[in-house]
């Protein structure tokens, strides 16, 4: 029954190469295709020789990329540039919405039933814009058209594990929202096992939690943006769908997707994913009312982004 093949697109990247490290990992993964427009030749030839059942191939440039979307049941797409000090996702946006529009348009063509997984950013604006392209394509599915935020859940359960002292290991919590400064929205009162902070240590752990990915671009001094993090988060969310899927039960992820929770029409929120994919929007549940305005003061800016993206495409 698992049988899969996945591709990455950027797969030679910085978040790229330990993604497709860790996916080579994952036996469901019987076909892993690497698409970039670099140096796929040496990294597929380097993983392939790991002794892990998955047969790698690389694919380089426009040329390939029909060849590697065929017959894909998952697409993961972390392709485009990343952040520099000083820069926020959104001014990746003139760089990166064109990239991800022609990959799109190249899985409408070659593998139109595949999930496609966004983690190019500004992931805000490129889910609607895969969105859109997959429309105009008469392709669209909005189960099938995910923004990986699961980082954002993988660095609030650390930062909540550290502050309390547990294994992290052992903690969940719900993120929802967008993936980007104030519209990532940690639900705290939602933690497992639950937690409890003063106000001044909630909204500390709050702000950290929407900064976290600037800590990293300052740390890296110029050097990009996480990596490492994004892959071990990526393939994350790429394993959790491909073993529900595969028929595990009660599989739980957040993710970006078309929503109608808010009145802003994309919105991540947790997701119980099964053997058609998203087999049911968990939704917001019940917010403390600091959730309540973080909800409120992220609207404008994800409302923005979602229509920078949609008349990107419609441009
Ligand atoms: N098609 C395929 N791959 C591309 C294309 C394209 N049109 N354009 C660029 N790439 C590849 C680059 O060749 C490179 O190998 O994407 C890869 C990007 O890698 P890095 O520059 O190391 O960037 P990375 O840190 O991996 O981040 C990529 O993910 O989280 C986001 O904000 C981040 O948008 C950025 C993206």
């Amino acid at each position: 029954a698992c049988n899969n093949k996945v591709a990455v697109l950027g797969a030679s990247g910085g978040i790229g190469q330990p993604l497709s490290l860790l996916l080579k990992h994952n036996p469901a993964i019987t076909q892993l295709a690497l698409y970039d427009i670099a140096h796929t030749p040496g990294v597929a030839c380097d993983l392939s020789h790991i002794e892990t059942g998955s047969d790698v191939k690389g694919y380089l440039g426009d040329a390939e990329l029909g060849a590697c979307l065929e017959g894909c049941d998952v697409v993961v797409i972390p392709a485009g540039v990343p952040r520099k000090p000083g820069m926020t996702r959104d001014d990746l946006f003139n760089t990166n919405a064109s990239i991800v529009r022609d990959l799109v348009k190249a899985c409408t063509q070659h593998c139109p039933t595949a999930f496609l997984l966004l983690i190019t950013n500004p992931v805000n604006s490129t889910v609607p814009i895969a969105s859109e392209v997959c429309k105009a394509a008469g392709t669209y599915d909005p189960g099938r058209v995910i923004g990986v935020t699961t980082l954002d859940v993988v660095r609030a359960n650390t930062f909540v594990a550290n502050l309390k002292g547990l294994n992290p290991a052992d903690v969940n919590v719900p993120v929802v929202g967008g993936h980007a400064g104030k519209t990532i929205i940690p639900l705290i009162s939602q933690a497992t096992p639950s937690v409890e902070f003063d106000p001044e240590t909630l909204d500390n752990l709050t702000k950290r939690i929407q900064d976290a990915g600037t800590e990293v671009v300052n740390a890296k001094a110029g050097a990009g943006s996480a990596t490492l993090s994004m892959a071990y988060a990526g393939a994350r969310f790429t394993n959790s769908l491909l073993a529900a899927l595969n028929g595990k039960e009660g599989v739980i992820e957040c993710g970006f997707i078309k929503s109608s929770e808010t009145e802003c029409s994309y919105f991540s929120t947790p997701l119980l994913l099964g053997k058609n994919g998203i087999e049911r929007n968990l939704g917001l549940g019940k917010l403390s009312d600091f959730e309540t305005k973080l909800v409120e003061d992220a609207m404008d800016e994800l409302k923005g982004s979602i229509a920078k993206g949609e008349k990107f495409v419609s441009q």
